[in-house]
């Protein structure tokens, strides 16, 4: 595997042997070297979590990075192209880590580039570093990713971690719940994925309905920045708040997971239950993220 684009090109032995570097690395057992090698890392959109999360993941592991946030101070201001800047930087860096607003972008790179490509999250549609590192998170906290049953709630429209979470548990037998509102339902390209194969789902709008049932209940934002109309945004940006009092019949496995950042979808009063894992999650992000790294530049050896 050159480049890491979409968890749609991932099979089920390759998500678990990330699983398996990740777990290595977090317990010690593996210790790569990237003493030689350099991350460039191009934010085109704004992070905290994916953008850190790689920086530090790249000095554990003894390599370096080189990071643009925002094209305000490159030569992208003078009228470079989106390709020229790739080819450019991959001059300098052994694999390129980027975010962009456009769909299709990180495929895009990855073809005008001969560096591994990392899409760290294309417009609404994919995020596949943050999949794996939920993946990671959801086996640490179940001890397994087999026949478990996962409410999705938020906008699931938009959210491309969603989008990449769903695509890398579908092949673990999962059962669904999707709660969003009417207009931020999943795209229909990936319901017809989980019909083809045989994955049982269904769409829903109230968050409590099926709250005891469930194993995992991944949160998300309703992603502000993907409305065109902030009318629409307003009517819909409460339209899921996770409160206390929700989780009194829960299982006793039961986790909250959020990829952050939240908004208000979840009360913080839950942040010091058992229940929440959601900073967890980003901890982990960081052993996952040294998994890519190590992974796509073959430092597993
Ligand atoms: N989860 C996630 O992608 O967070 P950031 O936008 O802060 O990177």
């Amino acid at each position: 595997m050159k480049d890491l684009i979409s968890m749609r090109d991932l099979d089920r032995d390759q998500i678990l042997h990330f699983m398996d570097i990740a777990a290595q690395i977090e317990q010690g057992d593996l210790i790569p070297d990237m003493k030689h090698k350099l991350a460039a890392l191009l934010f085109f959109e704004p992070s905290t979590r994916t953008h850190f999360s790689f920086a530090t993941a790249m000095k554990k592991l003894g390599g370096q990075t080189i990071t643009m946030r925002g094209t305000a101070s490159t030569s992208v201001q003078k009228g470079e192209t989106f390709a020229d800047t790739l080819k450019t930087v991959a001059q300098y860096a052994d694999i390129i880590v980027m975010r962009t607003a456009v769909e299709g972008s990180a495929r895009y790179a990855s073809e005008v580039v001969d560096i591994p490509v990392v899409n760290a999250g294309d417009g609404a549609n994919q995020h596949p570093t943050q999949a794996l590192l939920d993946l990671y998170s959801i086996m640490k906290t179940q001890g397994t990713l087999e026949n478990l049953t996962i409410g999705v709630v938020g906008d699931l429209k938009f959210g491309r971690t969603v989008h990449s979470l769903v695509q890398a548990m579908s092949d673990f037998t999962p059962r669904f719940y999707f709660i969003s509102p009417s207009h931020l339902r999943m795209p229909s390209y990936i319901l017809e994925d989980l019909k083809a194969k045989k994955v049982w789902y269904k769409e829903i709008s109230d968050a409590e309905e099926h709250i005891n049932d469930l194993d995992i209940m991944y949160v998300t934002r309703i992603q502000k920045e993907r409305f065109t109309d902030p009318e629409e945004y307003e009517k819909v940006k409460n339209a899921y708040i996770i409160t206390r009092d929700m989780l009194s019949g829960v299982k006793d496995n039961f986790r909250l997971m959020h990829p952050l950042p939240r908004v208000n979808e979840i009360s913080t009063d839950i942040d010091s239950t058992e229940y929440a894992y959601y900073f967890q999650q980003a901890k982990n992000g960081v052993y996952m993220r040294q998994a890519i790294l190590t992974l796509l530049l073959g430092g597993e050896k």
